[in-house]
């Protein structure tokens, strides 16, 4: 079919289709989720409580019980927050609400790529500042000299780092929060595993804002929940722009019940933690591969050249084990990475093995970048 019809948007060209590498395995260690899964007992609460939803009704619109239970944990009220269909989602709305066609958003490289994907589908212009070669550390002056730009909007910060899985330092934050005239949105989806948070100054600050998602230690990916926090101005913004039905109602049932019960799943966190830190242990005993410190639940691996890391990656999909390969030119053309997510101690080992067996095939060079 030809695109030369009025009614593509130019804007898309170059953008694919979202890959979810959905590909066949024994092992899952590509997405982040929880190797752990819900426990039992919330499992069974969602199942019960789920026997008595209305069924036939429209989800409620502003999930208010599960925003109440959420903002008052932190402090907050319901005028504080926007639950989502996933953080992803709440992105989006960020994007639609605070930028537009033409206007600049600002973030590291690496970082998460759905800020790029829904920069572009909401026809803005992305613009990324790359972090130190030598510790991933965030160049704030670079983000600050494009963040005052008069066409930037926002500047997103995931914290940890997603793919490098490091905190970026918390008074370089606060400078960008104080000095950029952008919304500055603080991503924590991974916060659970590290502990370090910007909420307590949701209410110094009006330009601040706060991603949560219930995907990865709260083991609930697969019912797609996440939330902001911010100030109620900012929140009423967001309101203007979101779908009015966003998060439905068996989602809001169950995480309302991984909430209230979210002691329980203190357990896996911890256990993921400790695997976290040998996994890297491990790696880093094998020649040809480096395991970056992380203060999350993934590891990035960097192997050398694009053609070990493919080696690498085919190698451990055929023993079942899938992974994802990360790299992002705006940050280096010649440093490649693996991003691994730490399982459960039996995953974790046959990954180890399954890194053994392709060192031990095909010696890799080392041509990994010396700190
Ligand atoms: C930094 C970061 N933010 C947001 C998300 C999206 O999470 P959700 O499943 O809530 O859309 C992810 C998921 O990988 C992530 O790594």
């Amino acid at each position: 079919m030809k695109k030369d019809k009025k009614f593509y948007r130019d804007s898309l060209k170059e953008l694919k289709p979202y890959d979810p590498h959905e590909l066949p395995y024994k092992i899952k260690l590509n997405a982040n989720e929880n190797p752990y899964g819900l426990p039992e007992e919330i499992i069974e609460e969602i199942l019960r409580k789920a026997k008595n939803l209305e069924y036939s009704r429209y989800p409620n619109a502003n999930s208010v019980k599960l925003s109440e239970i959420v903002s008052s944990f932190w402090g907050l009220t319901r005028d504080n927050i926007v639950i989502g269909n996933g953080s992803d989602e709440l992105i989006d709305y960020l994007i639609k609400a605070f930028s537009e066609k033409g206007r600049r958003i600002i973030t590291t490289a690496p970082s998460f790529a759905m800020y790029k994907i829904y920069s572009i589908i909401n026809g803005s212009t992305f613009v990324q500042i790359p972090l130190s070669q030598s510790n991933f550390s965030l160049n704030e002056d670079k983000v600050l000299e494009e963040a005052k730009k008069e066409d930037s909007s926002i500047v997103f910060i995931a914290y940890p780092n997603a793919p490098t899985g490091n905190y970026f330092a918390e008074d370089k934050i606060i400078k960008i929060i104080e000095e950029s005239g952008c919304l500055v949105v603080v991503d924590e989806a991974y916060y659970e595993f590290g502990e370090k948070t910007f909420v307590p100054l949701i209410s110094q600050y009006d330009n601040l804002v706060i991603l949560r998602t219930f995907s990865k230690a709260y083991s609930l990916a697969s019912l797609r929940v996440g939330y902001l926090l911010s100030n109620p101005e900012i929140i009423n913004e967001v309101r203007k722009v979101k779908s009015p039905f966003n998060v439905n109602t068996f989602s809001q049932l169950a995480a309302q019940a991984v909430f209230e019960n979210k002691e329980i799943l203190k357990d896996s966190i911890e256990k993921i933690i400790k695997e976290r830190e040998r996994l890297i242990n491990r790696i880093n005993e094998l020649p040809s591969f480096k395991a970056h410190p992380s203060r999350t639940n993934f590891v990035l691996v960097e192997v050398g050249s694009k053609e070990n890391t493919d080696l690498v990656y085919n190698n451990l999909l055929k023993q079942g084990i899938l992974v994802q390969t990360v790299s992002d030119p705006a940050f280096s053309t010649s440093r490649y990475f693996l991003r691994i997510t730490v399982g459960n101690k039996e995953e974790n080992d046959i990954l180890i093995k399954g890194l053994e067996n392709v060192s031990k095939n095909r010696p890799l060079t080392r041509l990994i970048y010396k700190l």
